[in-house]
């Protein structure tokens, strides 16, 4: 009998559907969002004005290869740009954020002929080849997945950033916010020593926004925060709000052979239907300023909590310890409480990234639930 590979360790969860901030499982039990499945689901499940554009769309044309030219990724790449403020980029779409890196590091290659990668340590940036050997976490790595000369920098190491960006650079990837390493960030200093030591190298630097783009972080894109422009920005998850599609922004300064990038799904005119959408309700629902307003108060409610340090992040992407293990109180939050969190690299951290349109209600019932879990009320 065939079988789902068993590559993940899961929870004990059969959903049957899931709407707004809420799943449902087939004991009809009512289950917070707190964790948007890696933060993919960025308007909320099957939001209605997603659904309705996704169903018109599919029953109009679903599919043709990029042989073809679509309206829609015209109609893409105008509202992309202007709700993004990033008018200067083009968009290369693929399928998912390992494929949208992949591309990131192949356009760096070919813009500055260069192999040399620096990479941030404690990363996470997919499980394709290069993406897995940009990633610090050696499982996911095969020993098929060798050979590329990367050189590791520890975030805010300015030093060591200086040495390992060279003129045999071709490109500096870096979250914009750590995700599966924590949520930790690059200090702003950081980030503009990185461009300014990018723009002297001739190095392209590539900001990967896959999960803290998309308004997770406040701002459209986490370095926005930071007052530079990326070379090359990597986007995936929330742009398709749980339909597959990644994204590589590659910036106007360069310009690409045809033939040099390709793909037979990626921008197809559902695809882009579905970023559209997303991008429309993140404009008309102001979820930017949503998640910087109830993210700080999560933060500073959550630093309250007698067990939680370290709260960190921003907007709705946020990070925290508790004592030990975080896996019972993940558990116990789900058992008892009805709440799914996510968890990170470091065994402590909880992390969270619920839908954008969660609301302060939503909040307050982790807040009310988390110290229960933890057992300090
Ligand atoms: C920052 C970051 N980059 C890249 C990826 C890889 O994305 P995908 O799983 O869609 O290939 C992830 C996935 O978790 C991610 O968090």
């Amino acid at each position: 009998m065939m079988r789902p590979l068993a590559v993940y360790s899961k929870f004990d969860l059969n959903l049957v559907r899931a709407k707004g901030c809420f799943l449902y499982d087939n004991e009809g039990r009512e289950i917070l969002d707190f964790y948007s499945g890696h933060g993919v689901i960025s308007l909320g499940h099957s939001h209605d004005v997603f659904v309705s554009a996704l169903q018109e769309q599919l029953s109009r044309l679903l599919y043709y290869s990029n042989a073809v030219p679509f309206v829609e990724q015209d109609e893409l790449c105008e509202a992309l740009g202007r709700v993004s403020g990033c008018e200067t980029y083009d968009l290369f779409m693929a399928n998912s954020g390992a494929e949208a890196i992949e591309n990131a590091l192949k356009v760096a290659s070919f813009v500055n002929g260069r192999h040399k990668v620096v990479c941030m340590l404690n990363s996470f940036h997919g499980r394709t080849s290069l993406a897995a050997q940009c990633t610090e976490a050696s499982k996911v790595c095969a020993p098929i997945n060798a050979g590329l000369d990367v050189s590791w920098v520890a975030l805010n190491d300015f030093e060591a950033a200086t040495q390992a960006i060279d003129e045999s650079t071709t490109a500096v990837l870096i979250e914009g916010i750590q995700g599966v390493g924590g949520v930790r960030e690059g200090s702003t200093a950081f980030w503009q020593h990185l461009a300014e030591r990018c723009k002297a190298t001739g190095t392209l630097l590539i900001a990967d926004e896959i999960q803290s783009g998309f308004g997770r972080s406040g701002k459209f894109f986490a370095f926005q925060h930071h007052g530079i422009e990326p070379d090359l920005i990597c986007t995936a998850k929330g742009m398709g709000n749980g339909y597959p599609v990644g994204a590589t922004w590659v910036s106007q300064k360069y310009a690409l052979p045809i033939g040099s990038l390709g793909t037979t799904f990626g921008g197809n005119p559902l695809a882009c239907k579905a970023a559209l959408t997303v991008t429309q309700v993140i404009e008309s629902l102001n979820l930017c300023a949503r998640a910087q307003e109830l993210g700080a108060y999560l933060r500073k409610s959550l630093q309250d909590i007698p067990g939680v340090s370290d709260v960190r992040g921003r907007g709705l992407m946020i990070g925290f310890d508790v004592p030990s293990d975080s896996a019972p109180v993940r558990q116990n939050l789900l058992r008892d409480h009805l709440i799914i969190t996510g968890n990170a690299r470091q065994k402590t951290t909880i992390r969270l990234l619920p839908p954008l349109t969660i609301d302060k209600g939503h909040c307050d019932y982790l807040l009310e639930h988390l110290p229960l879990a933890l057992g300090v009320h």
